[in-house]
């Protein structure tokens, strides 16, 4: 019996070996050649052109065609109605076999995970992502913003600047707040071990990723790998040591975390992610420590790097187009008066061109350009039978370049999104938090971010870019970023 389940396997193994063979013969894309696949076409290429080369198949082979990562075939999409079969699918929810680096910190978090656990754990963190709760973060985003605005002052001096790491800074702040109830202050001091660990960590992933020939059991004893150790070492106890902390803070009192919770001086805390958590575990019945921990980190990477290219973009792109620029002050002018940031949910929903603007940004500069799935079940797709397992590469930043949905697709237009413009677009032509059940989590809370921090940035500021668009190199590892940073002058308004 035992035995003919081998054959089983085997037979079903093969036929769909042949079948990916077939399939990837059929598809467009470079010829490709033992070991490395066709990853030689990137070979020499310097860091700063290695998105506009992977980006270039889309043009030289697309809309639909194939690469090999080593030996690891990879089916890519840029049209939207191509994405719209796999993303609107809930069968489809499998993460590529790429996300597996991320395992050792994120383990089977929200990104990660998938089947009953990723259903139900999406269904019980959801509801922390209300709009009432977000509500309450507003103080944070507010607070986080005062800060900037003191510093970016000081840089307001006439001269180029570069704010990355202002808004990088700001952006880790916000998330390590939100998520844990933490204060790091990255904008006073960056030499935190904790905010250390995370920057370095996410090089390694970087390293790794475009290094699939190097086996984990090899990668241990490399430099890198004892210092990803090392990194991973200090997340997870730092994490660790902030949930047993907060749980005994709780557990002291007796009682459960709520958004009404008030300090020993009377006034109003602010309830974290964690604390939403833990409340939702039912004392670790329903999430285990180990649990929230995966989850928490989650947050802490997905939700600053996002964040802080979204914030960057946006930057770059008022400083190369004034009257933008001048639309969007006289906007907030409008709606704050005399204030320095928003400080309501209610101030932000009126801030609608900027929002277009932002939008627009996210278009042309999606912070995740491209997410990766393994199909559960066949599909067809044009003339192509694509078989279960297939490893596809999702192209969000294709979709939003595509000429057959954007007249002009490179022109950075943001009255592309006023609602009378937007109406008739493909729903998966704008997908920059992806779309369908495995949609981001943290858009809306991303949205608010962004435009409170860029509302207080412009009501502040007169900006001028230095580099024109045209010319700024686009760094993609997993996130996609100006290879130079937010360079830009700064004059103060007021
Ligand atoms: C501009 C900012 C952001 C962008 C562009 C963005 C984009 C995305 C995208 C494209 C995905 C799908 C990833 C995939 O399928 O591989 C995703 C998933 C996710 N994002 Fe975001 N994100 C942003 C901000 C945030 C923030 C602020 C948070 C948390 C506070 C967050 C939490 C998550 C989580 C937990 C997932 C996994 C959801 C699931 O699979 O159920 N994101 N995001």
């Amino acid at each position: 019996m035992e035995k003919r389940c081998l054959l089983w396997y085997l037979f079903s193994y093969y036929k769909w070996r042949r079948d990916v063979y077939y399939l990837m013969e059929k598809l467009p894309g470079d010829p490709r050649y033992p070991i490395v696949g066709t990853d030689y076409t990137f070979i020499g290429v310097p860091k700063e052109e290695l998105f506009n080369a992977f980006i270039g198949s889309i043009k030289k082979y697309g809309p639909t065609f194939r690469t090999w990562n080593g030996s690891n075939h990879e089916l890519h999409l840029t049209k939207p109605e191509h994405l719209e079969l796999i993303m609107n699918n809930s069968i489809h929810i499998t993460k590529g076999y790429q996300y597996e680096i991320l395992y050792p910190w994120l383990g089977q978090g929200l990104l990660t995970s998938d089947g009953a656990r990723w259903f139900q754990h999406r269904k019980l963190i959801t509801p922390t992502f209300h709009f009432k709760i977000l509500e309450n973060f507003m103080n944070v985003f507010v607070e986080k913003s005062e800060i900037l605005l003191k510093i970016l002052d000081a840089k307001a001096d006439g001269s180029v600047h570069n704010v990355h790491s202002d808004i990088t800074h700001c952006a880790l702040d916000i998330i390590c707040e939100t998520a844990m109830g933490v204060n790091v202050n990255a904008m006073s001091n960056d030499d935190n071990e904790y905010i250390k660990a995370i920057y370095d960590i996410s090089e390694l992933f970087v390293w790794r990723a475009v290094r699939p020939y190097i086996s984990d059991f090899v990668f241990q004893y490399l430099k890198k790998g004892r210092r990803f150790r090392e990194d991973l070492e200090i997340l997870h106890g730092f994490t660790n040591k902030v949930i047993s902390d907060r749980k005994k803070i709780l557990e002291k009192k007796g009682r459960k975390a709520d958004t009404s919770d008030k300090d020993d001086l009377g006034i109003k805390k602010r309830s974290s992610f964690l604390d939403l958590l833990l409340e939702a575990s039912d004392g670790g019945r329903v999430l285990s420590d180990t649990d929230i921990r995966e989850e928490v980190d989650t947050f802490m990477f997905e939700g600053h790097d996002t964040t802080t290219a979204g914030m960057s973009w946006t930057l770059l792109l008022l400083g190369n187009n004034p009257e933008i620029q001048e639309k969007v002050f006289e906007e907030v002018r409008n709606v704050l008066q005399d204030k320095p940031t928003p400080t309501s949910l209610n101030e932000l929903h009126e801030l609608k061109y900027l929002e277009c603007v932002i939008k627009e940004s996210l278009r042309l500069y999606p912070s995740v350009p491209f997410i990766m799935r393994r199909i559960k079940q066949d599909i067809q797709i044009d003339d192509y039978k694509i078989p279960e397992n297939v490893q596809i590469i999702l192209h969000i930043y294709g979709v939003h370049r595509n000429p057959e949905h954007y007249v002009n697709p490179d022109k950075f237009d943001p009255d592309r999104f006023l609602p009378e413009n937007s109406a008739k677009r493909h729903p998966y032509a704008f997908i920059p938090f992806s779309a369908g059940p495995r949609n981001c989590i943290g858009q809306k809370f991303a949205m608010y971010e962004e435009k409170t921090i860029l509302a207080s940035i412009v009501n502040r500021f007169k900006l001028t870019a230095v580099e024109s668009m045209d010319n700024i190199k686009l760094t993609s590892d997993i996130i996609l970023r100006p290879a130079n940073g937010v360079l830009v002058k700064l004059e103060k308004r007021m």
